[in-house]
């Protein structure tokens, strides 16, 4: 199941905030993941941002009004509010919030939100008084408490030119979320799975370090399509750029024995753990702790020890061990090595030299082999379907 969107029905409620001009793009966004939209927007939404501009993308009416005779039955907010899987207000201006939190259905967006029994993602977007105001906090705190998922806001430049929290989330955040809200009751609910990302660093001295050319994507795509699939989902990630994954629990570390001591911890109560990250296989045997000067000499070396093997270590009964092998040559061979001495259940082959896998790559191409022998090639994959595969193999192991 790589794309939890797909076929899915979303009601978008927008509501009059100048956060509004991203909503036709957050719309488009939502279109393209393969979801039906259906628009409702307030009244002071309709003065930001036509109907036009949202029906052109979702080739779906859009309602603006509760009273308006024009509007069949079929997409009414009632009807609306039954068949939507998920309801997004975006942006949910102040005033929006308080309406839904007091439990108002004076116009579409509130009814819809009132009439639907699917879960409701609601992202402020107002001025940062207004959100730091005690009203809106004890308005946002209700929602939360009615199991009403409130996403953002992030903190940045507001339209009045103040900094502060009130920004509409990116309208890829918000996606995550609603990802993560419809994957809920996914095949992994109720499972905690613990994926690891990025390429340890192993100090030499306090300004230099030993590392590789891990960008985290695997590991955090491992992360991200558990959770999509209803996981209590841990990234466990050494040295990364990428952005903390939304509703996933991040713990960050820094070298090889920090990302073992984090795993064991995390381990103690997971069922799964995919090892995607690069671990240094060795580390300067004696760090300096003030920066080394290099002087006159012409060449210099450097003693290193071997660090813990991580996956290796971990003995948790019952945990399902992924592995990765990252090869550059005989990498079938190398990689079924590894199964026994790392007791995994199987490992993904990933060969780093082909064209878009590995490495830095959007894309993968893995072959899964387990303890048996038996491979299962895969095709290039985007790494958020190589996770998803992954996974699939992980549930076979407690099929039978
Ligand atoms: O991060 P990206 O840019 O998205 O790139 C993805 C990736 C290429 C890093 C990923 O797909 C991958 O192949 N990860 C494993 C890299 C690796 O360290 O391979 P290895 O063959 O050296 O290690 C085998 C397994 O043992 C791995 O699961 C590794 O996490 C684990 N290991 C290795 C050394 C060590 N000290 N402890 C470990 O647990």
């Amino acid at each position: 199941m790589p794309n939890p969107l797909e076929g899915r029905t979303v009601a978008l409620g927008v509501s009059g905030s100048i956060a509004c001009y991203r909503a036709p793009y957050l719309a488009s966004k939502l279109v393209q993941h393969g979801a039906r939209v259906d628009v409702v927007m307030t009244e002071a939404a309709a003065k930001f941002v036509t109907p036009l501009a949202f029906g052109s993308i979702t080739h779906r009416p859009v309602v603006t009004d509760i009273f308006d005779p024009q509007t069949e039955m079929g997409i009414d907010h009632v009807a609306i509010a039954e068949r939507s899987d998920v309801v997004v207000v975006a942006p949910a201006t102040a005033h929006a919030m308080a309406r839904i939190a007091h439990g108002l259905a004076d116009d579409a967006l509130t009814t819809t939100v009132l009439a639907t029994r699917a879960p409701v993602v609601v992202c402020p977007a107002m001025d940062g008084h207004m959100y730091d105001n005690p009203a809106t906090q004890e308005n946002a705190a209700t929602l939360r408490s009615r199991g009403i998922t409130v996403a953002g806001p992030a903190t940045g430049r507001l339209a009045s030119g103040m900094y502060g929290p009130g920004r509409m989330l990116e309208p890829a955040e918000i996606i995550d979320h609603v990802r993560a809200v419809l994957g809920r009751d996914g095949d992994l609910a109720g499972r905690k799975v613990v994926a690891t990302a990025g390429g340890t660093r192993e100090l030499i001295d306090p300004v230099r370090f030993i590392s590789n050319r891990s960008s985290g994507k695997m590991g955090h795509a491992a992360a991200e399509a558990a959770r999509d699939r209803g996981a209590s989902a841990v990234l466990v990630t050494a040295s990364t750029t990428l952005p903390d994954p939304v509703g996933v629990s991040v713990v960050r570390v820094e070298s090889a024995i920090d990302m073992r001591d984090a795993v064991m911890r995390e381990c103690e109560d997971a069922e799964v753990l995919v090892m995607a990250a690069a671990v240094a296989d060795w580390r300067p045997a004696e760090p300096s702790e003030r920066k080394l000067k290099k002087g006159s000499a012409k060449t210099s070396s450097l003693e290193l020890a071997r660090t813990p093997d991580v996956v290796a270590g971990v003995r948790t009964k019952g945990l399902i061990k992924v592995g990765f092998a990252a090869e550059t040559d005989d990498v079938e061979r190398n990689a079924r090595a590894k199964i026994q001495q790392k007791g995994l259940h199987f490992i993904a082959a990933n060969d780093v030299t082909a064209a878009g896998s590995g490495f830095g790559a959007d894309s993968n191409r893995v072959v899964l082999i387990d303890r048996e022998g038996r491979a299962e090639r895969l095709d290039m994959l985007s790494k958020y379907e190589v996770a998803h595969r992954i996974l699939d193999k992980v549930l076979s192991y407690w099929d039978c």
